[in-house]
């Protein structure tokens, strides 16, 4: 009978004590590795994540919103870049294709603003649409001349997708 009490206690101490330790180690280096070796170039997705000086000390939910932050500052960023080439080009046909990946960026914008709400409420299992984002930074990227000037900045926008996009499959498991 009086076992049932002690058991519960010893299980409670365990569960709390796993949990201060959790909490406490942060987000280790062995998990911040698996996270990128799921990306293109696990080197690159480390660096983006620990770009963030918060990263060493963030758990699970904080990473996160830290690799949804550095996704939406990217897109932001980009969003200008192709702004300003299709306001500063004469070409019509340049002009369309700029224009077309302004309205690819906006979508990406808007599927990362509702990302970063669902994971505010730790969500995790409800961010579906992040995959999308590589797809449409190409669908962008792929209507533009093969000399185009902004193959670095689209390459730097798949590359934060993809960390962000392996780091909410990893905190949603
Ligand atoms: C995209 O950039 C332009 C130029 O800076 C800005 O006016 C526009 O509001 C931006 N769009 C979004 C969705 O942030
Ligand atoms: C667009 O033109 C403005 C004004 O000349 C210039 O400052 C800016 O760098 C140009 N942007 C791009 C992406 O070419």
């Amino acid at each position: 009978m009086g076992c049932f009490p002690l058991f519960s206690t010893v299980t409670l101490f365990v569960a709390s004590l796993s949990l201060l330790i959790s909490c406490s180690y942060g987000v280790n280096p062995d998990v911040l590795a698996t996270i990128c070796s799921q990306t293109q170039n696990q080197e690159i997705c480390e660096s983006i994540l620990t770009s963030d000086p918060r990263t060493s000390s963030a758990d699970l939910p904080t990473l996160s919103l830290i690799s949804l932050e550095l996704t939406m500052k990217q897109a932001s960023d980009n969003n200008q870049s192709f702004t300003q080439f299709r306001d500063n080009t004469t070409n019509p046909s340049l002009k369309n294709d700029f224009s077309n990946c302004v309205t690819l960026y906006k979508d990406m914008q808007d599927k990362l603003n509702a990302a970063y709400l669902l994971s505010k409420q730790r969500k995790y299992k409800d961010i579906t649409d992040l995959g999308q984002l590589t797809t449409l930074a190409y669908n962008c990227e792929n209507g533009l001349p093969s000399d185009s000037p902004t193959a670095a900045i689209t390459e730097d926008m798949l590359l934060t997708s993809q960390t962000a996009i392996s780091v909410n499959a990893y905190v949603a498991t």
